[in-house]
């Protein structure tokens, strides 16, 4: 009661409780921001991230412009139900080559963090065509249009170059061939040895089944490679972190 008679006299003097505020709020200030500067990196290295193929990052812009991320998070949070449901927690370097980050703020639809390789890629035709072809329950928007924008990847080198600027590891071979590497991974025919090398772990497939590279192409090599860049059977969290 003692304290709470005290507390009192804080409650009832604006410029104190002011000045015990700011105090308040710098000690907990310097104690969440010092020991940031005493630790090389935030983001624990993790095997197996490696950039976006130009075609992946350019899917990665059409989920952007078309404003996916309002209705849906790229982000599971180490809660029970979200790691039931979504698999395993979401870490700091799976997204440390987005800019900008994807984790969003709202879940209209379920998460996408780990949608890769969750469905086949015939399931995400149909799904953005009709949504409630598949879902009959479904309010998704139906983005079929996507099939008819053909892309030339003419501008996609300077696209690769400019997640280069911002930190994101493409050499200058990655940069040179991006063009090559958008063409080669829709089209099966073509050699994609090259770009194998480059993007360990990427696939080469005519995403959309019909000929040429459309924004549909685009998109679903993004949506299929999400979430599945680490391999979370071999993963073991850095004790001391
Ligand atoms: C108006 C909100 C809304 C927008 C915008 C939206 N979605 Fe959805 N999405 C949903 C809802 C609701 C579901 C769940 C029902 C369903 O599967 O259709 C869903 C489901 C999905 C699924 C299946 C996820 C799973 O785990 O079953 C994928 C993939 C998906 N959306 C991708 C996209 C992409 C890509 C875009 C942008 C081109 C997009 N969505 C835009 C609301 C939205």
């Amino acid at each position: 009661m003692q304290i709470l008679e005290k507390h009192k006299i804080l409650e009832k003097n604006a410029t104190l409780l002011l000045v015990f505020s700011f105090l308040v709020v710098t000690i907990g200030g310097i104690v969440e921001i010092a020991p940031l500067f005493y630790i090389d990196s935030t983001i624990e290295e993790v095997e197996g991230m490696r950039p976006y193929t130009p075609l992946e990052l350019t899917g990665r812009d059409v989920y952007i412009r078309e404003g996916c991320y309002v209705c849906h998070s790229q982000m599971i949070r180490p809660m029970r139900d979200e790691v039931e449901r979504y698999g395993h927690y979401s870490l700091a370097a799976e997204s440390m080559y987005d800019h900008p980050f994807q984790w969003g703020s709202k879940r209209t639809g379920p998460d996408l963090a780990r949608v890769g390789e969750r469905y086949s890629d015939e399931w995400h035709l149909d799904h953005l065509r009709d949504p409630r072809a598949v879902v009959p329950e479904s309010i998704m928007p139906s983005y079929g249009f996507l099939e008819n924008r053909m892309l030339s990847g003419e501008n996609v080198m300077d696209r690769v170059q400019t997640d280069a600027l911002v930190g994101v590891p493409y050499d200058d071979a990655m940069i040179a061939a991006a063009r090559e590497d958008f063409l080669a991974q829709a089209d099966p025919d073509a050699d994609a040895s090259g770009m194998e090398e480059r993007y360990p772990g990427a696939q080469q497939r005519n995403f959309d089944r019909q000929p040429g590279v459309s924004e549909m192409d685009a998109l679903i090599a993004y949506l299929q490679v999400l979430g599945t860049m680490v391999d979370f059977s071999t993963f073991e969290p850095d004790p001391n972190r």
